[in-house]
């Protein structure tokens, strides 16, 4: 009765990564329970998801063929394109949120393009704001860039307003740590960088007063949710954000914790649905208002089949 924090499905957004093809699910090895499916059964666990209570899903693709600017991410036809409308089409009720960055689209696994020996910002930011034009006008309710460039927050409004996509909103990726944690997601979304690593764009894991500047930039210019990434290891960033800005907060349990989880409980060192209860609740407690979880699904599932 007095408990203060509980989370239930409606907090949560389950990730799913998109390959082409039909009938493919292929199980990443180091997220176990976690697969690369084509667009039909992505719309299952889309399905799946929406019937356990969950209200979104996020999408990342896994093209053919990638190239040195991700062109592929541009594409009407592309694999996230293809798959929300598939999504949209199954449960309209379900908010479909995109991804929007290269990495999963370039040759080279940046983020953006790449001139010289570095990641070209503004050029980057118009081909962004290109792939999330794209992604509405496939039906994504809400884009999610997840770069870390600076400025592409603006650029992209921009775009979607200029194509009449006013009522898309954006939940950038505001205070994104250049972490370890990222390394299954890599795996799942063949997106490791071929050279070099992400600390020019992504955040030191030792700042948190630049979160907050990092958040207010993206506020400013136009996002209207602001994510955290990752969760546990940041959870005072998460609480500084709430306390700091009067905005819907997400904080995205990535793809290391969600391993580092699996791999003890796979060993019988921690108790499964004990310890992901007791990470969704931290990071609720500590002020996100929606958590990004690849046990969404799951966790929602079994609150529905418990009397709880
Ligand atoms: C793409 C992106 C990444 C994640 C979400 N979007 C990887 C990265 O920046 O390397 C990570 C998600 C996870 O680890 O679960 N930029």
């Amino acid at each position: 009765m007095v408990r203060e924090v509980r989370v239930g499905p409606d907090d949560l957004i389950q990730p799913l990564f998109v390959v082409p093809g039909t009938s493919v699910e292929s199980e990443v090895s180091s997220m176990p329970g976690v697969f690369q499916q084509s667009s039909d059964r992505a719309t299952d666990a889309a399905l799946a998801a929406r019937d356990a209570g969950v209200p979104a899903v996020i999408l990342f693709g896994i093209p053919e063929n990638k190239d040195s600017t991700g062109s592929e991410a541009l594409r009407g036809e592309g694999v996230v394109q293809r798959c929300v409308e598939s999504i949209k089409g199954a449960a309209p009720d379900l908010a479909v949120i995109t991804d929007v960055c290269l990495c999963e689209y370039t040759d080279h696994g940046h983020c953006g393009v790449i001139e010289g020996d570095t990641v070209a910002n503004d050029k980057t930011c118009e081909l962004l704001a290109a792939e999330a034009v794209s992604h509405a006008s496939a039906g994504a309710d809400i884009v999610a860039p997840s770069d870390m460039m600076d400025g592409r927050v603006g650029v992209i409004r921009q775009a979607l307003d200029d194509n009449g996509f006013a009522d898309v909103a954006i939940m950038s990726y505001a205070a994104k740590y250049c972490s370890g944690f990222y390394g299954p997601f890599r795996e799942a979304a063949e997106s490791a960088p071929a050279f070099g690593d992400r600390s020019a764009y992504q955040m030191d894991p030792a700042n948190s007063d630049e979160a907050i500047r990092e958040v207010a930039l993206d506020i400013d210019e136009g996002a209207d949710i602001v994510m955290v990434k990752p969760a546990l290891p940041y959870l005072d960033v998460v609480r500084a954000v709430k306390d700091t800005f009067a905005c819907p907060v997400a904080a995205y349990q990535v793809s290391g914790e969600y391993a580092m989880i699996k791999a003890a409980c796979a060993r019988g060192w921690l108790d499964e649905p004990r310890v992901v209860a007791e990470t969704l609740t931290s990071i609720k407690r500590a002020g996100a208002d929606l958590i990004l979880t690849y046990f969404a699904t799951a966790y929602a599932s079994a609150l529905s089949g418990s009397s709880s």
